[in-house]
């Protein structure tokens, strides 16, 4: 069997094919994270169960929420001074899910680098709009998110 030299245009195919994959920075790939708690929703409220709320409220830390059956997933942040911060996950440049850095002390998207406040403010681009926020409190040990 011979085997046919490959064409310019399988070279060009190629290089399409590649600069198509980096514009979007593995978006699909690296930006859609699965929620590490999925809660059903109480009349507008989701409330963490005890123990995610300890493991929470215990340390500066992080957790991605998502109701149960909804497609909005929000990322809750627990700072070392007790402040509790909570906004949606989905980053308003190209819908990566945003993480929580803790040197940097606010949140970063892993796709293309936009930064935000805790509580949704744009940082840094390309994101121009801000995150939704959510109103979040600790209430007898349990966490608390109005939607
Ligand atoms: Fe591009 Fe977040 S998806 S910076």
């Amino acid at each position: 069997m011979e085997r046919r030299q490959p064409s310019r245009r399988d070279f060009l195919g190629l290089g399409v094919a590649a600069m198509v994959a980096s514009a979007c920075g593995g978006c699909s790939l690296l930006g859609s994270q699965k929620a590490d708690v999925v809660v059903q929703a109480e009349t507008g409220v989701l409330r963490l169960g005890e123990a995610d709320s300890s493991a929470l409220l215990g340390s500066e830390t992080n957790l991605l929420v998502a109701a149960e059956g909804g497609n909005e997933k929000i990322l809750v942040v627990h700072r070392p001074d007790g402040t509790l911060f909570a906004v949606s996950s989905v980053c308003t440049h190209m819908g990566c899910d945003v993480d929580y850095d803790k040197n940097l002390g606010h949140l970063r998207c892993p796709c293309h680098g936009s930064q935000y406040g805790l509580d949704g403010h744009n940082i840094k681009g390309p994101a121009k709009k801000p995150l939704k926020r959510y109103s979040v409190s600790a209430e007898n040990g349990r966490v608390v998110i109005t939607l």
